[in-house]
């Protein structure tokens, strides 16, 4: 929705869409190194939202452009029917939370807390801050010193120190990444909740495609200054539209394929001589050539010869190369006929015993799960180093 005669009475309040943050044709260049590319965004008022993308691809840069403390090259910036493309940092209703979260080291917890109201001139900010901890669940520590405090409560803090403020934007800068896995997925929940709770629009960077995943109801992807691809998590991971999408949101299995043409409601593939059908509305391919995607949880094992609950695709002449047990699944690498590795990951059933490496397999999968991207992009985009 925009500029309907509905939403213009409503513009000044916080009603409805009126208030999405919208980014136009943004970019940012320095030097003749442009870090971010004619981005086109809307953030719906009240959402979730996640820019996510490898280290260096240009969140911080596009978050700081929102928080004021950078200016585009060229493009807008707009909250609602108000352009801030210029506007003064504390002249915008943005906060940001960092990684490092900064707090003032000799103030209290609840004096930290209570700085931006201070700063506008509020005196009686009691009630208020005492509202913040409850809400961050650091009802009983207002008294204490930052140091005093575990590394995810001094986060809640900073969280705590923002929203008191009311911004209308709350800008996240991998503000978890400083905490160590368990504490991370732990305040991934966490601030899920704050979010519902005070219903303001989030946009959260990170690099963490588990942390957006979970959290966020819309994820865009970020690779080299440009959006990818965007949507609901679910959406993205289940039909990626590149291979970089693919490779980063999660794992895929790309097989290299011969595109036989439309059938109906799917498109026919040839794979090292096996026919595949993928869905029509999950192929972005143009061309006689693709890669065929399928996730390793989507991968069926079986002995040769055994039973596959897959209709239609089965891959013969594979042989077990590699086993990884992790609990509630096992993570197996089969090697193909044509010499490439497919990972398939296994739920721990206790149905049958794990196979062992060298044992010949029969792979398959139901092709309503498969996708197709196109053969000019690179397999391995997106795949991460593992150095996280
Ligand atoms: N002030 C600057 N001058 C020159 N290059 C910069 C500057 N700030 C960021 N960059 C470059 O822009 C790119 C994007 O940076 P950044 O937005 O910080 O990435 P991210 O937050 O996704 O890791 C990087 O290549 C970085 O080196
Ligand atoms: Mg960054």
């Amino acid at each position: 929705m925009s500029l309907v005669a509905d939403d213009h009475e409503t513009a000044q309040g916080r009603s409805g869409s009126g208030r999405d943050l919208r980014l136009t044709a943004v970019t940012k260049s320095y030097g003749t190194f442009t870090a971010v590319k004619s981005l086109d965004l809307v953030v719906p008022e009240g959402s979730f939202f996640a820019l996510l993308g490898p280290s260096g691809c240009g969140k911080t840069t596009t978050l700081r452009m929102v928080a004021g403390l950078d200016v585009p090259t060229s493009g807008t910036i707009a909250l609602g029917d108000r352009e801030i493309t210029y506007d003064k940092p504390y002249k915008r209703p943005v906060n940001t939370v960092f990684q490092n979260y900064a707090l003032f080291p000799h103030l209290s917890i609840a004096e930290n807390v209570a700085f931006g109201l201070k700063r506008r001139g509020v005196k009686d900010t009691k009630a208020k801050v005492a509202e913040m901890l409850e809400l961050v669940e650091l009802g009983e520590q207002g008294a204490k010193k930052p140091f005093q405090l575990s590394g995810g409560q001094q986060q809640r803090v900073a969280l705590a120190r923002a929203l008191i403020n009311n911004p209308e934007v709350l800008l996240l800068d991998e503000p978890l990444g400083a905490l160590d896995l368990k504490l991370r997925r732990g305040m991934q929940i966490e601030l899920k909740r704050i979010q519902t709770e005070v219903g303001l629009t989030f946009v959260h960077v990170t690099h963490d495609q588990e942390e957006a995943m979970t959290m966020a109801d819309t994820v865009a992807v970020m690779n080299a200054g440009v959006i990818e691809q965007m949507g609901a998590p679910e959406a993205l991971y289940d039909n990626p539209e590149s291979t970089f999408v693919a490779n980063f949101l999660g794992q895929s299995n790309l097989l290299a394929g011969d595109i036989l043409g439309p059938d109906g409601d799917v498109v026919k593939v040839s794979i090292q001589g096996t026919t595949v059908s993928i869905p029509s509305d999950r192929s972005h391919a143009d061309g006689t050539r693709g890669w065929v995607g399928i996730r390793p949880e989507k991968v069926m094992i079986a002995e040769v010869g055994g039973e596959i609950d897959a209709p239609g695709n089965r891959f013969e002449g594979g042989v077990v190369s590699d086993v990884s047990f992790v609990g509630v699944s096992t993570q197996y690498l089969v090697r193909m006929p044509w010499g490439q590795e497919l990972m398939v990951f296994e739920q721990n059933t206790g149905r049958r015993p794990i196979f062992a490496v060298g044992t010949p397999v029969d792979l398959s999968w139901r092709p309503e799960y498969a996708f197709l991207l196109d053969a000019s992009q690179d397999a391995s985009a997106g795949v991460e180093d593992g150095d996280d």
